[in-house]
């Protein structure tokens, strides 16, 4: 939905609730009361679930009506609202009120993420409750857990086939487990967030093994079809997620006589929201979860949520208003829970996703366009379409927070701005071609050493895979042995993860990236994952390398060291908050990028290079003397000459 739609439906909404007294405020004080009649049984926190709910109900139901018009199952709804208040913790409450009364908590210059695999970082939930003083040695105070919850091994894409939303998968460990590392966390001031697989489920679901038998309730959860028509005319505007590793959006069940949509793999059955039974569970699997200690959701592959007909299935008006209610429900139950999007499309796509101003949906969004971008402008050395996508994200307003990143635990898309590249006569499909050619190492002179992902010739549309480490040519140089070559690759390393952190929002640093650590190709052995190349960059963190991060000329001793000093600048100077003011300026060469972040008490430039040359920023900030954050020199911001990969953090008091 654009965001004129939006604003519709926002003053739809409201001069109905303002004009139209009768039915709908009758029933919602309706639905209030007996809530309230019903479990009127603690009296100290029942009045602020009250509060919250009669702030937010008209809004709700609204959106609920309209696109459920099922009253009976929007009572049940608000019924197990107040059920999962109830059974929240004290402890969960009280940091609720807290985060309610410093609503920016978690845009501040000191938030740090890293994110991993539970099984590949510490073997299990336990695991990661004795390793948190090593997080906690890295900066972190927001850990992502990679999805833990119960998945069919083989048929798991990750842990994105969610078997059950109620269940650990057994080898990391019990609900009780996630419970007391969440609590655990908490005592250390960090944040947990997990994954919510929303658009589909696992076949082996409990609603989809009733479905396989024919029920018709638990078919009605899902899409299905007895013959091939309909599905043949949703392929007809549904592009594809894995072109290459699962073809087409439906897979025929033979036993059933039904074909079944799967968007993303066979295994990965897609919800149908457009029954109210789906969305109401899926809200109590949410509320379960956030009661269990989770500070942020991440909402997997939310574009996906609704399906339409004649439609492209992504991005509907309708995956918005479920957003919206999930952010209502959220702000009744939970409020200091987080919605984090997963939204891996174009700038203009992603930015709906926060919502208006007034009616918020997801909290932060990945950062996707600047990520790509970032690894586009390693392969051109031409930081124009870079300087562009920040100029871009810039402009947005600042209750807008993004989650940034060099690499996480998928593929690289190239999604690029292609019309402006047009304007340098770079066409899509052979820019594709460059990039995956550079980052796999056939190009010449090239330093990557990426995989492809998902290949589909006739589109040219491969992805990219790789380690932050392995991309930037530590694995090659390493491998051939070349000191001089790894030493120029830890600093680029060093120059791309100081440009993450100096960018507007929350940076993540993907787990291993600290200690530089390469591509994993045993993935090939095992025959649950050879398929799958993005399992190259899904490596187990390599723990008999980490002890050399306290050695100060090793790879890892570099780029530990580097890293944690970059990241006490970042939480000690009140400039890298994401309210402050942020702009490019030109440096007269185009593949040096320079960025002033400003507020009341700072100004800040990054300057980054990205040559293989030394070179000179020709930027002529004529305000006074800098100081390099990072060597501690004082300098002149007027013509900066900086090292080849090399990057500078200037800084002035006001
Ligand atoms: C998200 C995940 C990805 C997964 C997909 C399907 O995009 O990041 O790893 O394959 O959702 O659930």
């Amino acid at each position: 939905m654009n965001q004129r739609e939006r604003k519709k439906r926002t003053v739809k909404a409201e001069t109905v609730a303002k004009t139209v007294p009768t039915a709908k405020e009758i029933k919602t004080e309706k639905i209030v009361s007996a809530v309230k009649e019903k479990k009127a049984v603690k009296p100290d926190t029942q009045g602020i679930f009250d509060n919250r709910m009669a702030r937010k109900i008209d809004e709700l139901r609204w959106l609920y009506m309209e696109l459920y018009g099922n009253d009976s199952m929007f009572f049940e709804l608000c019924d197990q609202l107040h059920r999962f208040y109830e059974e929240r913790s004290s402890t969960l409450k009280a940091l609720d009120q807290k985060r309610e009364a410093d609503p920016g908590w978690y845009k501040k210059n000191d938030m740090l993420g890293m994110m991993f695999y539970i099984d590949n970082f510490a073997g299990n939930m336990k695991g990661v409750e004795s390793k948190l003083d090593y997080l906690e040695k890295n900066n972190v105070n927001y850990i992502h857990l990679m999805p833990f919850l119960d998945t069919p091994k083989g048929r798991s894409d990750g842990g994105y086939a969610v078997a059950d939303f109620r269940k650990v998968q057994e080898n990391l460990g019990t609900m009780d487990d996630l419970e007391a590392l969440a609590g655990a966390c908490h005592k250390k001031g960090i944040s947990l967030c997990m994954d919510f697989v929303m658009n589909h489920t696992s076949e082996d679901h409990e609603w989809a093994k009733k479905a396989r038998q024919g029920d018709g309730e638990y078919m009605s959860r899902y899409f299905f079809y007895d013959n091939s028509y309909i599905p043949s005319l949703y392929e007809k505007t549904v592009p594809q997620v894995f072109p290459t590793t699962a073809p087409g959006n439906f897979t025929w069940l033979p036993e059933i006589g039904h074909y079944v949509m799967t968007t993303f793999y066979p295994y990965q059955w897609d919800l149908n929201y457009g029954n109210p039974r789906v969305f109401n569970e899926m809200m109590y699997n949410f509320l379960f979860l956030a009661n269990k200690g989770i500070d942020v959701i991440r909402i997997d592959a939310v574009p996906y949520i609704w399906k339409e007909l004649n439609t492209p299935c992504r991005n509907l008006p309708q995956v918005h208003t479920i957003v919206r209610m999930m952010r209502l429900i959220s702000e009744i139950v939970c409020p200091g829970v987080i919605l984090l999007g997963e939204v891996v499309m174009e700038p203009e796509k992603v930015v709906p996703y926060f919502g208006t101003v007034e009616k918020p949906e997801c909290h932060m969004l990945y950062n996707v366009t600047t990520m790509a971008t970032t690894w586009h402008t390693v392969a051109t050395r031409d930081v124009r379409l870079l300087k562009k996508q920040l100029d871009i994200v810039n402009g947005l307003p600042k209750d807008y927070v993004f989650l940034n990143y060099l690499r996480c635990h998928d593929d690289i898309g190239w999604g690029l701005d292609y019309d402006f590249l047009k304007n340098f006569s770079i066409d899509e499909v052979s820019h594709k071609k460059f990039l995956n050619d550079f980052f796999t190492g056939k190009y010449p002179d090239t330093f990557g050493r990426g995989e492809l992902y998902n290949d589909d010739p006739r589109l040219g549309d491969a992805r990219l895979c790789g380690t932050t480490a392995s991309l930037c040519g530590i694995e090659k140089y390493g491998f051939e042995g070349n000191v001089v070559g790894v030493d120029r690759s830890v600093r680029y390393d060093i120059t791309l993860h100081a440009f993450m952190l100096s960018q507007s929002g929350i940076p993540v640093i993907y787990s291993g990236d600290e200690i530089g650590q390469v591509n994993d190709y045993s993935y090939k052995d095992d025959p649950d994952k050879a398929v799958d190349s993005r399992y190259l960059h899904r490596g187990e963190f390599n723990w008999s390398l980490a002890p050399n991060r306290n050695i100060a000329d090793t790879v890892q001793g570099k780029l530990f060291h580097a890293l944690d000093h970059l990241e006490h600048i970042r939480s000690s100077h009140s400039v890298f908050d994401t309210t402050a003011d942020l702009r490019t300026i030109d440096t007269w060469d185009s593949s040096i990028l320079a960025i002033v972040r400003e507020n009341a008490e700072e100004k800040f430039i990054g300057i980054y290079n990205f040559s293989d040359q030394d070179k000179v920023a020709w930027i002529n900030e004529d305000d006074g003397i800098y100081t390099d954050l990072i060597s501690g020199h004082e300098m002149e911001a007027k013509g900066v000459m900086i090292p080849a990969f090399g990057c500078f953090w200037l800084c002035r008091k006001k």
